[in-house]
Parts: C-alpha cells; structure tokens; sequence
C-alpha cells in the first residue's frame, strides 16, 4: 500500500509542471483556481436552493456528518465525533464501472453559526489519490476532492443552503444531479414533517 502510494506521488509530482500551467495542485488549501495532475479532469460545481423552512429544521436533517440517509447512502462505518474536526466516515462510492468501493471522507472544518443561525463544513477524501481498475480494463483514478457546505438562516423560516465541490477525477461525475437530488430530498423530508411553509428556491447548480 505505502509502495502504491509513493509511487503515485512520484507521478503526480512528475505531472505537475506539465499540466498545471502556473496554478497550484489542487489540494484542501486551494479554494482558489487549481489544477489536476494529468489523467484527471478538474471540475467544480456549486448547488444552492432557499428552503421556505427554519434552520433548525433542515439542521436536524443534515447537520450530523454520521447520518447522511438524506443523500441516500449511510456511512458503513465512522470514526471520531460528528460535529468534531477529524471525523471519518466511510460511504460505499459508485463510479461509472466500477464495483462499488468504500470511500473514507475526513471532516476538516465545522464551524457553528453564531446565534443558531447554521452551519459550515469541510471534508474531503481520505487515502487519495485512490487507483482503481475498471470493469472495462482501464485504470482510473481519484486524486482527490473537496466539498464545502454551508447552511444558514436568511430569516427565522427562510434558510440558504449552498453545496460546493471540486475534483480531480480520471471519470467524470455528475455532482450536479447528486446534490441537487439530495437537496429536493431534504425538502421531501422537510413536507412530511410539515416543516415548509412555502415554495423551495433551487436548486440551482453552477
Ligand atoms: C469554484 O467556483 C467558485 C465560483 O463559481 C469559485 O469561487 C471558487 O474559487 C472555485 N474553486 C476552485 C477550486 O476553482
Ligand atoms: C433521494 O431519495 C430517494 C428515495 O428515498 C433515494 O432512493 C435516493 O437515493 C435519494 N437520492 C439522494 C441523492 O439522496
Ligand atoms: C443574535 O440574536 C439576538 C436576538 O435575536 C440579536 O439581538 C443579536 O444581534 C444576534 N447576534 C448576531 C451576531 O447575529
Ligand atoms: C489493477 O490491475 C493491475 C494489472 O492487472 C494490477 O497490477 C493492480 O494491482 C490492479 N489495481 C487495483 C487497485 O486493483
């Protein structure tokens, strides 16, 4: 495992000057411009929507980095403290051939709002950048991403909710159509709980 990685490191170093052009590599500590080593493809992608709910409400669905059922797949297994930097937790991850495989995502920010008005997170893959085989035969690769949320009250029923990636993945992904999905479901749980009182904004993707 620790040959893979060095290994690894040697190419993407190797990489660097080629495909770069002047932007750093994209890593946690470049929330600006960035570049992917070459084999990977640099995406980022904002989805945002205003729930017609207080923040408490959509916090109470979303705020606990272990329970992620909003989005459709809970973690296999967790490590630390949800609302404590350094969480782990382990989703099972599906990529266009590809047999799923856990994939372990590292809390690295969380920052509460002042006044119980919301909440900020960071995470982003442990164990990147992470090499695959394809069902096809091809290699593929994630080298790593990055995932910003943030979630706050505009008014006491009105919250903003704005979900950030970026990446460098060998396959593209549509991280559009997943955050927006989760997003609507949020809202779903939200009117059975009779907690929307009115019409969701979003989302929308950039
Ligand atoms: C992603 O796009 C947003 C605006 O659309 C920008 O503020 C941010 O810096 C970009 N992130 C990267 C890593 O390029
Ligand atoms: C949304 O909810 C449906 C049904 O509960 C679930 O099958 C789907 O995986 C969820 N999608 C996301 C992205 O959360
Ligand atoms: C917190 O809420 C109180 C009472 O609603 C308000 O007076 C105060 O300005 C708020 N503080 C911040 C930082 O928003
Ligand atoms: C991918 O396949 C190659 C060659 O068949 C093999 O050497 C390598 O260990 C495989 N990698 C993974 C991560 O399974």
């Amino acid at each position: 495992m620790w040959l893979i990685a060095f290994s690894t490191f040697i190419f993407s170093a190797l990489a660097v000057p080629h495909s770069t052009r002047g932007l750093p590599l994209c890593s946690a500590s470049t929330p600006r411009a960035c570049a992917c080593p070459s084999g990977t493809t640099f995406t980022n992608s904002t989805t945002w929507a205003r729930y017609p709910a207080a923040v408490k409400d959509v916090t109470a669905i979303t705020g606990n980095y272990f329970e992620t059922a909003w989005f459709g797949s809970s973690p296999i297994k967790t490590s630390g403290q949800p609302y404590t930097v350094g969480a782990d937790r382990t989703l099972m991850g599906e990529l266009p051939n590809t047999a799923p495989f856990p994939a372990t995502e590292r809390l690295t920010m969380h920052k509460q709002l002042p006044n119980h008005s919301g909440f900020q997170i960071k995470y982003q893959m442990v164990d990147a950048p992470f090499h695959y085989n394809q069902t096809n035969g091809e290699r593929g690769q994630i080298f790593g991403y990055w995932e910003f949320m943030e979630i706050h009250a505009v008014s006491p029923i009105r919250t903003h909710w704005v979900w950030n990636i970026y990446s460098c993945f060998s396959t593209p992904s549509d991280f559009e159509a997943f955050h927006e999905s989760a997003m609507n479901n949020v809202s779903s749980i939200l009117e059975s709980r009779g907690k929307m009182y009115g019409r969701l904004i979003g989302p929308y993707s950039y």
